[in-house]
């Protein structure tokens, strides 16, 4: 028999209902499905509803329900901080007898199929303790894959060569009844076998933070006759500016604009930025002598202010740029500052990550520039002019010696390009490549 696995779908219904679909068409005969249903896209209660409507499910909840279950019998007049805005408008939007039917769902069940045992509990922490949140967790990746687009492989044979150092792991491994043990709540995709058990964290459906761009994920048990198991990952291609534009349309988006923005930046890197956000708004409340809890609007949208005006993250001490519209990263082994255009920019959009781009440069001795343009660059001849007279000689001057574009097989760019080439090839040297292998 198969079993689909899906976790944290995060009030993202576009997305639940491609993993519905396409488990359907690889003839799955039953679901799991392990909590976190709400909070963070706008769409909650098309969610449950959707679910709610699947026949053959075992379904339980995630930490974030509590979020919800905690709001019932609340005074609504009180709800005037920033912070929780998001759980408001999810309480707000979910038919009660469907908030009561997730709330209905056990913290952690058992069962059996073709004679092998499937735990299930929302977090591995219930299975394995801190091994997974301590080694390889969103905060950990989202470090890790400073600069590089993640593939399921590279994060595949990353988490095994984790979890195979990891004495600690083995031993809470070998000491678990043998059987299936399925979990979330991580938002990372993976999955172990060992001698007695399988361990199966399908990553996140709505919300992916394993550093693995526009696709969500979920996994797929089988169980033979004979009690044989294996698991299947799977990827859907899912892309998230899309997605967001239409986040951007909801009433979501203007009651809880702050941590809406949060997760937009969320979806588009996929990689874990709230962690680093709620770490930053205490520091930020804190430095203004600010105690109320939660943030106050004032204070959670100055902090979000505070954040993005920067919009560097110290992440192992490389400074990185994340936006809708631009990444920006230092390559170590590269030496390069690799800044990834993901739409047509102008004026402060394509100037400020440039800035950013600059400060990588001056921190490190020869370090070279990359632009990716195979996804968007600019286009307005202010900006033109401010890179030839601006921020051509200021790369200069931190000792950047090379311009590398990288171009798409058409080079759609030419003319542009070439005019930045033109106005700068007395200072820099400029070279075409079409990937950031060649570089
Ligand atoms: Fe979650
Ligand atoms: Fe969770």
């Amino acid at each position: 028999m198969k079993i689909a696995v899906l976790s944290d779908v995060h009030g993202n219904c576009p997305a639940l209902r491609k993993v519905l679909e396409d488990a359907e068409k690889r003839g799955v005969d039953e679901f799991i499905i392990a909590g976190d249903y709400c909070l963070s896209g706008a769409w909650p209660d098309e969610c449950i509803k959707t679910l709610m409507e699947i026949p053959n499910k075992v379904m339980i909840r995630g930490n974030e329900e509590n979020y919800l279950e905690n709001l019932i019998g609340k005074d609504q007049s009180a709800w005037t901080d920033g912070q929780m805005q998001i759980s408001y408008y999810c309480f707000r939007n979910i038919d009660p007898g469907r908030l009561d039917y997730i709330l209905s769902l056990p913290h952690t069940t058992e069962f059996e199929r073709n004679g092998v045992k499937i735990h299930l509990a929302h977090s591995s922490v219930s299975f394995i303790g801190d091994h997974e949140f301590a080694k390889f967790g969103p905060a950990k990746l989202s470090k890790k894959y400073i600069g590089t687009d993640n593939t399921s492989e590279v994060l595949r044979k990353d988490i095994h060569g984790i979890l195979d150092a990891d004495p600690g792991f083995a031993e809470k491994a070998d000491g678990l009844e043998s059987g299936i043990y399925v979990f979330g709540h991580s938002h990372v995709q993976w999955s172990y076998k060992s001698r007695n058990v399988l361990l199966v964290n399908p990553g996140s459906c709505g919300l992916p933070l394993d550093a693995i761009k526009d696709s969500v994920p979920y996994s797929i048990i089988t169980i033979s006759a004979k009690g044989e198991t294996s698991v299947e990952e799977i990827r859907i291609p899912f892309p998230m500016l899309p997605y967001v534009e239409e986040l951007k349309k909801t009433t979501q988006y203007a009651e809880a604009n702050v941590w809406t923005k949060v997760i937009i930046k969320e979806l588009v890197t996929a990689r874990e930025h709230l962690y680093y956000f709620l770490d930053f708004a205490e520091k930020y409340a804190e430095d203004i002598g600010d105690d109320r809890r939660p943030f106050s609007i004032e204070t959670w949208e100055g902090a979000y202010k505070a954040w993005e005006d920067q919009m560097i993250v110290e992440a192992e001490s490389e400074k990185i740029y994340l936006s809708e519209s631009c990444d920006v990263f230092y390559v170590k082994e590269k030496n390069i500052v690799l800044v990834h255009w993901k739409k047509y920019c102008e004026l402060d959009q394509y100037r400020k990550p440039l800035e950013c781009a600059l400060k990588v440069i001056k921190e490190h001795p020869g370090c070279n520039y990359t632009a990716d343009t195979r996804d968007g660059f600019e286009d307005n001849p202010l900006d033109t002019k401010w890179v030839a007279e601006y921020f051509m000689p200021k790369a200069k001057e931190y000792g950047c010696e090379i311009i590398n574009f990288i171009i798409d097989k058409n080079n759609s760019l030419k003319e542009e390009l070439e005019g930045q080439e033109k106005d700068s090839s007395a200072l820099l040297k400029f070279r075409y490549v079409y990937g950031l292998d060649e570089i």
